[in-house]
C-alpha cells in the first residue's frame, strides 16, 4: 500500500482477535510513530506499554470508579452506568491485547512566566503528542494491527495516574487500544475538502 492507500484505509478498530502483538512488531511501530514532529523537537510523548492483565485489571477499576462518578453525577441511573462500564471500559481493556497510556510532559518544553504564552505552549505539546498517535495508529495499520484512540483517560487523568503510579510531571492524555483486527468497519464519511477549505 502506498502512503495515500494507507492513510484512507486506516480504520478505528475496537474488537480484536486473541492473538497476541509480537514485541518487534510492537516496537517497530513505536520506532516508526516517534518520526512525528513535535515543538522544538521535545517529542513530549511519553508511552505507557500494559500487557499484563494485572494491571489492566487495576487501569479499568481505576477509571471505572471515575467514570461511574461522573455519570451519576449526570443523573445516569447506576445500573445503566455500570454496563456502559462493562461494555465501554472494562471489556475494552480487557479484551485488547495491547493497551497504550500516551502521555505528555512538558519536561522539555519552554517556560514563560504568563498564561498566555503557557497556554500556548501546552497546546504546542498536546498538539505534537498528537501528532504522535496518528503516526502510531497508521504505522500500526500499516503492520495489519489494528487499533483505536480512546479519549478515556482525559476524563480521569488522576485516576490513571493513580492505577499506573506515573510521577507528577507526567499527564496522560490518550488510551491506544491494539491487536489484530476482529472487525473491518465501513469508513464513516468525511466532509469534501471545499467544505473545511476557506480559500483566500
Ligand atoms: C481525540 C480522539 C478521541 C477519540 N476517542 C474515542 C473514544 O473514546 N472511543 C472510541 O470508540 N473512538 C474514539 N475515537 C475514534 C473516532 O471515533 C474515529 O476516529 C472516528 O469516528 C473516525 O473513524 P475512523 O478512525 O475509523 O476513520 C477518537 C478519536 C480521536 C481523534
Amino acid at each position: 500500500m502506498d502512503l495515500t492507500g494507507i492513510i484512507q484505509s486506516r480504520r478505528s478498530i475496537r474488537r480484536f482477535k486473541d492473538k497476541p502483538i509480537p514485541r518487534e512488531i510492537l516496537y517497530s511501530i513505536l520506532d516508526v510513530a516517534r518520526w512525528a514532529p513535535s515543538a522544538h523537537n521535545a517529542q513530549p510523548w511519553r508511552c505507557i506499554i500494559i500487557e499484563d492483565p494485572l494491571v489492566k485489571t487495576e487501569l479499568a477499576r481505576e477509571m471505572g470508579k471515575a467514570w461511574l462518578s461522573d455519570m451519576l453525577k449526570d443523573g445516569v441511573p447506576r445500573d445503566k452506568a455500570e454496563e456502559i462500564i462493562r461494555v465501554e471500559n472494562w471489556e475494552k481493556i480487557a479484551k485488547s491485547p495491547i493497551v497504550l497510556i500516551v502521555c505528555l510532559t512538558m519536561e522539555n518544553m519552554h517556560q514563560y512566566p504568563d498564561k498566555r504564552r503557557r497556554k500556548a505552549e501546552y497546546l504546542m505539546a498536546v498538539q505534537s503528542v498528537a501528532a504522535f498517535i496518528q503516526n502510531l495508529l497508521l504505522a500500526a495499520h500499516w503492520r495489519g494491527l489494528g487499533a483505536c484512540w480512546i479519549c478515556a483517560p482525559l476524563f480521569c487523568q488522576a485516576a490513571v495516574k493513580r492505577a499506573l503510579r506515573l510521577p507528577r510531571e507526567i499527564e496522560p492524555q490518550a488510551m491506544i487500544i491494539m491487536g489484530y483486527p476482529d472487525e473491518n468497519p465501513n469508513p464513516p464519511p468525511r466532509r469534501n475538502v471545499e467544505e473545511f477549505c476557506l480559500l483566500k
